[in-house]
This record gives C-alpha cells, sequence and structure tokens, in this order.
C-alpha cells in the first residue's frame, strides 16, 4: 500500500478509536452524573420531609406533615413521598389513596433493624424509579413523647421518576 494512503487510513482510523473511546467515556459519565443527581435529589427531598416531621412533631401540627408531602409530590421528577409506621402502615402520603395502606417495600425491615438508608435504581409497579427508603430515629428531642425503648419510630420513602434518565440513556 503507498505511504499517501496509509497515513490518511492510520490518520481515520486512530480518530475513529478516539471518538468511540471518547463517546464511551462521555456516555458513562453522563450516567455517573444521573445517578449522583438523583441520590442527591432524594437525600435532600429526605431531609426535607424529616425536618417538616420533627418541626411538626415539636409543634403538634401533625397536619402540616401531609400537606408538606402533597406539595413534594406535585414535583414532576417525585412520584412519591410517604412517612411509614415500622409495621409498614403508610400514615401520610403524596398519594391519597396510599394512606391507610400497608406498605410492601421488601427493604423495610433492614432499613428498621440496621438503621441504615436503602437507595437504588428500580422496576416497581413496571416504571423504572429510584427508590429511598430511610429510617425515622427516635431522637433524644422526640423521648418527652416516645418511648425511648423505641429506636426507630418509622420510614420515610422517596420514588424519584427516572423515565428522564432513561430516554437520555438511549
Ligand atoms: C409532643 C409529643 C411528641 C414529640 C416530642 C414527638 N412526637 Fe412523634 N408522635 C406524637 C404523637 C401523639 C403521635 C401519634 C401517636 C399515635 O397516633 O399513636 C406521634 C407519632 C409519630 C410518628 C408516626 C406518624 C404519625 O403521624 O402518626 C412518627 C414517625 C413520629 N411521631 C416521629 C417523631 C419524631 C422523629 C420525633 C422527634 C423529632 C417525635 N415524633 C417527637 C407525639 C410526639
Amino acid at each position: 500500500m503507498k505511504l499517501q494512503i496509509k497515513v490518511p487510513l492510520l490518520i481515520a482510523a486512530v480518530l475513529l478509536i478516539m471518538g468511540v473511546v471518547a463517546g464511551g467515556a462521555l456516555l458513562y459519565s453522563q450516567r455517573r452524573h444521573a445517578i449522583d443527581q438523583f441520590q442527591e435529589t432524594a437525600r435532600t427531598v429526605n431531609g426535607v420531609i424529616k425536618g417538616s416531621l420533627e418541626h411538626d412533631m415539636l409543634t403538634g401540627d401533625r397536619a402540616n406533615l401531609q400537606q408538606a408531602l402533597e406539595a413534594i409530590g406535585r414535583n414532576q421528577f417525585i412520584d412519591k413521598a410517604s412517612v411509614l409506621l415500622p409495621s409498614g402502615a403508610i400514615v401520610a402520603s403524596s398519594e391519597l389513596k396510599e394512606i391507610g395502606k400497608t406498605s410492601s417495600i421488601d427493604q423495610l425491615p433492614a432499613v428498621l433493624n440496621n438503621k441504615v438508608t436503602h437507595s437504588g435504581f428500580e422496576t416497581l409497579e413496571g416504571q423504572n424509579v429510584f427508590h429511598e427508603v430511610s429510617p425515622i430515629l427516635n431522637e433524644p428531642s422526640c423521648q418527652t413523647c416516645h418511648a425511648p425503648e423505641q429506636n426507630v419510630l418509622g420510614a420515610i420513602e422517596v420514588t424519584l421518576d427516572t423515565s428522564s434518565l432513561s430516554r437520555q440513556m438511549q
């Protein structure tokens, strides 16, 4: 093969490889970034709910928690936000029809027993979501009313809609 052909071919091959590698790296970093954002959003929503719960408990204004959840649920990226008792009973939720039902979250026992937050991408009821379940701990400030023997008073469940991420990754 002539050198005049070889050199452009070599350059084309190198450019192609660089393009593939760069494209892959970009997709990977975009995906990583998106995952971080979901995690961050879920954590923030969780913190807002916890803050509202603590405030409402201490002021005795328990209706406010339900209002806060409904306001949170109106955000287009938030599928659902609920507060559960350790039994799984849903006491407050952005989805009114869920209140009074018992949640069937598989991770609830582990969250309550180990006092750790569960989070990850899941398919719930056929929908792709980012799901976070975190324990509500019985802090010293709660123990004026709640028995100190009870370590965990419930859990907060936040479900984020990940359809925008799925579209981005296609
Ligand atoms: C002034 C008293 C008081 C304080 C302080 C208090 N709670 Fe409560 N809490 C209650 C009462 C009353 C209930 C309702 C119990 C029932 O219905 O069986 C309740 C219920 C709850 C529930 C179940 C959800 C519900 O709406 O029934 C959670 C979760 C909870 N409290 C968390 C907390 C946390 C976390 C703290 C501390 C930051 C706290 N509470 C402090 C009085 C209090």
